[in-house]
């Protein structure tokens, strides 16, 4: 994970991890894994600790509607999931954060200015990205975006989450080599099935999950 700006920032009494952090999945395009990623990081998160939040950001509301489908079958999923005002994201989400929640915001596609609220809001911003040529090219316009408000910003830690990769596949190891050249989680999501059954229900799948929590941690300063 990239960390910019001075290291004191974010290590020692004054890390981000003696508050509660604030972790924004983000990408201009579509179909990444942005809320599968949001709700099963929740999970992960949740196993450890009270009170995570999903602040649902997309007008789609696909986070709140697999936090209501789980509900009418009475699953209580391990965290909150809470719709964003529009036009208060950044004030709803720090607001969360200062009350001692660990908040996931969900952004949603082709929308620069929820995805720069986010960002800009965000401890740690994390760009799910598909192991395709297409996907990859298409991930220069966000992170374009995202080095533009890094110029901006005191700190900023962003980093690539490679999704759906499949060992299988030779395109997905080149892939793999080409986020290289950007700052990227070790962690890669595995394509799995479990994924797309999952909606409505808590996130059970949740190994690699728990490694990109510990990654952001280490990320933060705590010991692995
Ligand atoms: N690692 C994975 N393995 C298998 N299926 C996955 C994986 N990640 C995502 N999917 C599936 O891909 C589809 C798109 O995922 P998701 O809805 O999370 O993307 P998104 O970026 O939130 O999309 P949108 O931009 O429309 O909000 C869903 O059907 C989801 O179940
Ligand atoms: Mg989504």
């Amino acid at each position: 994970m990239k960390r910019t700006k001075t290291e004191a920032n974010v290590v020692g009494p004054e890390s981000p991890l003696s508050k509660c952090l604030i972790i924004a999945l983000t990408s201009l395009k579509g179909g990444v894994g942005k809320t599968t990623l949001t709700m099963h990081l929740a999970a992960a998160i949740a196993e450890e600790l009270e009170n995570v939040v999903v602040l649902d950001a997309d007008e789609e509301v696909s986070a709140v509607r697999w936090q209501q489908h789980a509900a009418a079958d009475q699953i209580r999923l391990p965290f909150e999931v809470v719709a964003a005002q529009r036009n208060s994201l950044m004030r709803q989400a720090r607001e969360l954060a200062r009350t001692g929640h660990t908040v996931i915001i969900d952004t949603p596609p082709n929308n620069r200015e929820v995805l720069k609220s986010a960002a800009t809001v965000a401890d740690v911003v994390l760009v799910p990205v598909l192991p395709t040529g297409l996907d990859v090219d298409r991930l220069a316009t966000t992170l374009e975006l995202l080095t533009d408000l890094e110029a901006a910003l005191e700190t900023f830690n962003y980093a690539i989450v490679l999704n759906r990769f499949d060992a299988r596949k030779g395109m997905a190891h080149e892939a793999n080599q080409a986020l290289n050249a950007h700052p990227r989680l070790e962690t890669v999501i595995k394509s799995l099935s479990a994924y797309e059954k999952v909606f409505g229900q808590t996130p059970s799948e949740l190994g690699q999950f728990r490694a990109m929590w510990a990654e952001i941690k280490v990320a933060f300063g705590e010991e692995a």
